[in-house]
């Protein structure tokens, strides 16, 4: 017998004792008409029963002001998630699950409408089993967050009874720079304490970004490896060959630095660089995600120009069709400065990560969609094999976030034969073939984890705050016409400016190919 065969069961692959089980409650949706609920929430939801993960009672009210019954509102949420659900829709689940949805027809700033509101919830209670417990999702623009709490706490909503809760979930854009976000924080605070606040960002929900942490500090090979002594580069990029669709008018007042770095890439970035945490519980861990966000090095100055790009896509062609420049989309100003492109180079001020420079991309428009972690290793002494050819390809460990989600080692290998002769290799691992099913969507996690109180995946207030403020004083930078950053166009269907080769280029590093 295996003298070190472990006889107690794995934890982890039981589930972590930690998460509790998700509640009996019901999803009050503002905005309830909007493409986020039809595209994500009740695809989500659906999917959560499908594969037997629900709660015992889980309700949705739909909060919206267009005049709508229950059975339209389910017939239309129906036909949306045959389009988007992830798994093929079962028509006996959906029949079941859909008669415990509900339309409530409100303006946001009637006074009626919370406390018809509240009479519903109270109905849905006692016939389904909800026990009390709301879960306030605020789809909707950041505008509106102020009168819908307003609403909500005039009628006593943000408040649980005794032995049930009350939690709100706030989607995107959580505000455009700090003083926004900070008085966003302020109205959302005067109606739910924090710990009852659930940020969504909903990259911390996809199924690698949580496996960046099991990487880390569930192996023991990694983690000695994991700083500037070993590590020469980290890449982070984003690409989406995707333009902005229908989304102009929000997007052109936004930009790539708001829509996707301030959040998504800042998390990621988190992940991979935060210390271990002391334990698994939400604060542990955003308490070390936020230390890393406080010790990046602030770009200001000269340092925008070099440390910066920014780029605008212009017309060309995506997968041999041609397609506009992003001036020429629709609820786009014709002489709009809003960048669809940041390449930035970053530095962490602490310990570990002291003199590494980490390179981060995201664009629309480029030739393929991915997000990915490369974490480039130093490369082996210039002695033995690599005396004569020292700039030998370096370990590269890859995280695929999406598509094909998946961890590979890039490492040198002898080409069999007689001489030697040495050519990188990758060792591959990737989800669908390693578990056989497919990963659940982001925000299938995020919903259960809101049900059961689990906050790690949320960004916490201190966390968005330090955030704006690292990307403001950018943003500022661009602005300041002493700093020369220029906007710089690049076609659709390129990898982005030729400034972006530039600033990586400058270190003697490239861009990997993805
Ligand atoms: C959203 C942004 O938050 O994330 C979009 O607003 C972007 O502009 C999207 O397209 C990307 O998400 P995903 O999950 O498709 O990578």
């Amino acid at each position: 017998m295996n003298s070190s065969a472990s006889p107690t069961p794995n934890p982890l692959r039981d589930g972590l004792g930690l998460r509790s089980a998700p509640q009996s409650c019901t999803l009050v949706i503002f905005g309830a008409t909007g493409d986020l609920t039809h595209r994500k929430l009740v695809p989500a939801l659906y999917n959560i029963l499908a594969d037997g993960e629900a709660p015992p009672a889980l309700t949705v009210v739909g909060f919206a002001r267009r005049e709508k019954t229950n059975e339209i509102f389910r017939e239309e949420l129906g036909e949306a998630l045959k389009n988007f659900s992830r798994q093929t829709v079962k028509d006996e689940v959906w029949d079941h699950f859909s008669r415990s949805i509900y339309y409530h027809r409100s303006e946001f700033s009637e006074p009626e409408g919370y406390s018809r509101l509240k009479d519903l919830l109270d109905e849905i209670d006692r016939e389904h089993g909800t026990n009390g417990n709301r879960l306030f999702y605020l789809a909707v623009a950041p505008d509106q967050f102020g009168v819908i709490l307003d609403g909500l706490r005039a009628h006593g909503l943000n408040e649980a009874k005794p032995g049930s809760w009350a939690r709100a979930i706030i989607e995107k854009p959580f505000g455009i720079d700090l003083p926004s976000a900070k008085e966003l924080n302020t109205v959302v605070s005067s109606a739910f304490q924090e710990q009852d606040t659930y940020r969504i960002d909903h990259y911390l929900g996809k199924e690698t970004a949580q496996n960046i942490m099991v990487l880390r500090f569930a192996n023991a090979i990694f983690e000695p490896l994991w700083n500037h002594r070993y590590i020469d580069h980290i890449q982070i990029s984003a690409g989406e060959t995707l333009g902005v669709e229908a989304r102009g008018g929000y997007y052109d007042g936004a930009g790539a630095m708001r829509d996707m770095v301030q959040n998504h890439l800042l998390q990621l970035l988190c992940l991979t660089c935060m210390e271990p945490p002391t334990d698994l519980k939400a604060n542990s861990v955003r308490d070390e995600k936020v230390k890393v966000i406080r010790s990046l090095h602030p770009i200001t100055g000269d340092d925008v120009a070099t440390h910066t790009v920014r780029g605008q896509y212009a017309a060309g062609a995506i997968f041999g069709k041609e397609v506009p420049a992003y001036r020429d989309e629709q609820r786009v100003d014709p002489h709009s400065m809003t960048e669809t492109y940041v390449a930035l180079k970053l530095g962490i001020d602490n310990w570990r990560w002291a003199g590494v420079p980490i390179y981060l991309r995201v664009g629309k428009r480029l030739p393929k969609s991915g997000t990915e972690i490369a974490v480039h290793f130093k490369s082996a002494p210039a002695v033995l094999f690599n005396t004569n050819a020292p700039d030998l390809d370096q370990n590269v460990l890859v995280i695929r976030i999406q598509p094909d989600e998946g961890i590979s080692l890039r490492m040198q290998a002898k080409i069999p034969g007689a001489a030697v002769r040495i050519e990188p290799v990758k060792m591959d691992f990737h989800y669908g073939t390693s578990f056989g099913k497919a990963s659940p969507e982001a925000y299938e996690r995020l919903l259960l984890d809101a049900m059961s109180g689990d906050a790690t995946l949320f960004a916490r207030r201190d966390e968005v705050e330090e955030a704006w403020s690292f990307v403001d004083e950018i943003r500022a930078g661009w602005d300041d016409p002493t700093f020369s950053t220029p906007l710089e166009f690049y076609a659709a269907g390129s990898w982005g400016p030729d400034a972006a080769d530039r600033l990586i280029g400058a270190d003697g590093r490239a861009w990997r190919r993805m």
